[in-house]
């Protein structure tokens, strides 16, 4: 998978290159290019912002820098797919981040101010598909913490960058529910121990545990999520909870 970031800050996103996001550059898994704006800027200041038609506060991203900007790394084929990060877009769920694990190319648009020309992006949808994604609401100052989060939240999909691939199958969200809680060694730690049943070697009652703290805990924090599971995913032990 090849990933573009476009920003007028691109140290900001130099943490896609550590940890286990370096590990996967660092196998080829994936492929990064981080790209300066303001390169695509030809007046003297180099300025991507003027104020918004209409009036009002904050200044707007000029359409001119960002077409240039996005003629230069948006190959015409195959074409990417253009995220868009910001707090009037389609929220961002683990169903998306799966999607978006089967692209091939993803081009991030990282806007700052009160947003981008829309014109930028109503001319990029004419010859790409275009997401204008939101990661939660509350307002963050630009997309490049977003980006952060989406492409963890992407990257680590992808085969052969975790290194157990059972794990994502149990994450959180993958069966509509919160995942429950977890323990190691030891088996009694600040004189709690460890639930009986998970040191049983009983696979179907350990699994049936865990069914019941993720319901248990997706029913106390996010109870419209348990509201949302179709019927058919509920069994018959776990419509008694
Ligand atoms: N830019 C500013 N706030 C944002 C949010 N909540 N999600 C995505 N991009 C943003």
């Amino acid at each position: 998978m090849r990933l573009d970031v476009i920003t007028i800050f691109p140290e900001y996103v130099s943490p896609l290159r550590e940890a286990l996001l370096g590990k996967a550059l660092d196998r080829g898994l994936i492929q990064l290019g981080v790209h300066d704006l303001r390169d695509y800027a030809h007046d003297v200041h180099r300025s991507v912002d003027d104020s918004p038609y209409g009036g009002g506060p904050g200044m707007v991203m000029k359409p001119q820098v960002w077409g240039e900007a996005l003629d230069a790394i948006c190959p015409a084929e195959p074409t990417p797919r253009l995220i868009v990060p910001t707090p009037a877009g389609r929220p961002f769920t683990q169903a998306m981040a799966h999607a978006y694990a089967r692209e091939q190319h993803l081009v991030f648009a990282c806007g700052r101010y009160e947003g981008i020309d829309q014109r930028v992006v109503d001319a990029a949808a004419r010859r790409m598909p275009v997401d204008e994604v939101s990661i939660g609401d509350y307002v963050l100052i630009g997309g490049e913490a977003a980006v952060l989060v989406m492409v963890e939240a992407v990257v680590r999909l992808l085969p052969g960058v975790l290194g157990n691939q059972a794990s994502h199958e149990q994450d959180s969200f993958s069966d509509g529910l919160l995942e429950g809680p977890s323990y190691t060694r030891p088996e009694v730690w600040q004189d709690m121990p460890v639930p009986d049943v998970l040191r049983s070697g009983n696979h179907a009652a350990i699994n049936r545990w865990r069914r019941d703290r993720a319901l248990e805990r997706t029913y106390h924090r996010r109870p419209e999520l348990l509201a949302a599971l179709p019927a058919e995913s509920l069994d018959k032990h776990d419509r008694k909870l």
